[in-house]
């Protein structure tokens, strides 16, 4: 990519907060986020206006949305994405924590033409501090991201990569992600169930099914900052949905941290500093 090119991403995303394509001088163009994820249509119509030369998108369990991408969106998305020749760039950190039973599949998994780059890491299944990730692309693209990466630092830290080796390894990495996925569920529906008791026709939500993020739209209007001073002071903690995206009214929560029983306090002492703000 060169400065002034243009790219597609999701609105809500993660990828909103970061300054990492705004600071490469890169265009950023956006694609609306609705229950089954982006609109391949949108995609056609953004490269006819700006000829969008990569999409970057986060297709299972969305950060901060929760939804995934539908599957026939997904094979939509791939075929456009190689006939107009626009790769793809899947980050996929949440794939493994479904709670369906089998794992949600990935774009790349159904890649014909080696258009996607994947990317995923160990921040959402083992630990965010050991800073492990890994890409799977044409070698091509693959020496080149080397290379840049042994520019930038020599490489990655040898110990966590050990570290992570010998986890990924062990037979008993199957049984913590089990394990993961059993206790990341019984908290998604702890929090679905205290968001319906405490905020009954005050909030919307998609039940995510899978990974660590439920995105609630509040029915009424609020103030971001003033609602999260309100909620710190109780001393709990959320994501206004301004960070993640253009829509008014949203908030993120992240069940994935705190145990199962904290949840229903959260939920409460976030319900007082709604209700604290509508008084002002
Ligand atoms: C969609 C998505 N991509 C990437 C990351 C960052 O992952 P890492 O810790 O591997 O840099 C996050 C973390 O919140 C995320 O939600």
């Amino acid at each position: 990519m060169k400065p002034g090119d243009a790219i597609a991403i999701e609105d809500p995303s993660y990828f909103y907060s970061l300054p990492l394509f705004q600071s490469a001088g890169l265009k950023i163009f956006y694609l609306r986020v609705d229950q089954d994820g982006i609109n391949p249509d949108d995609v056609v119509k953004l490269y006819r206006k700006h000829r969008i030369r990569m999409i970057f998108l986060n297709p299972s369990f969305q950060n901060p949305t929760g939804v995934s991408l539908h599957p026939l969106r997904r094979k939509k998305i791939i075929e456009i994405s190689s006939e107009l020749g626009i790769p793809l760039v899947e980050d996929d950190p949440y794939s493994l924590i479904s709670f369906k039973g089998e794992n949600a599949t990935t774009l790349k998994s159904m890649d014909e033409n080696g258009n996607i780059l994947y990317i995923s890491s160990l921040s959402k299944i083992v630990a965010s501090g050991l800073r492990i990730g890994w890409v799977i692309g044409p070698p091509k693209v693959i020496d080149r991201l080397a290379d840049a990466k042994q520019q930038v630092d020599y490489g990655h830290s040898i110990f966590s990569q050990w570290a992570a080796n010998e986890f990924l390894k062990d037979p008993y990495f199957d049984i913590h992600i089990n394990r993961l996925k059993r206790e990341l569920k019984k908290r998604r529906d702890e929090i679905v169930r205290r968001l319906n008791v405490y905020l009954h026709g005050e909030v919307e939500f998609i039940t995510p099914e899978g990974g660590i993020h439920i995105w609630c739209r509040l029915n009424q209007p609020f103030n971001d900052k003033q609602l999260l001073e309100e909620s710190m002071r109780k001393g709990v903690s959320f994501v206004p949905g301004s960070v993640y995206g253009s829509g008014k009214g949203y908030v993120r929560f992240t069940y994935g941290r705190g145990e199962t029983e904290q949840i229903e306090e959260g939920i409460s002492r976030f319900t007082d500093a709604l209700n604290a703000c509508k008084q002002k």
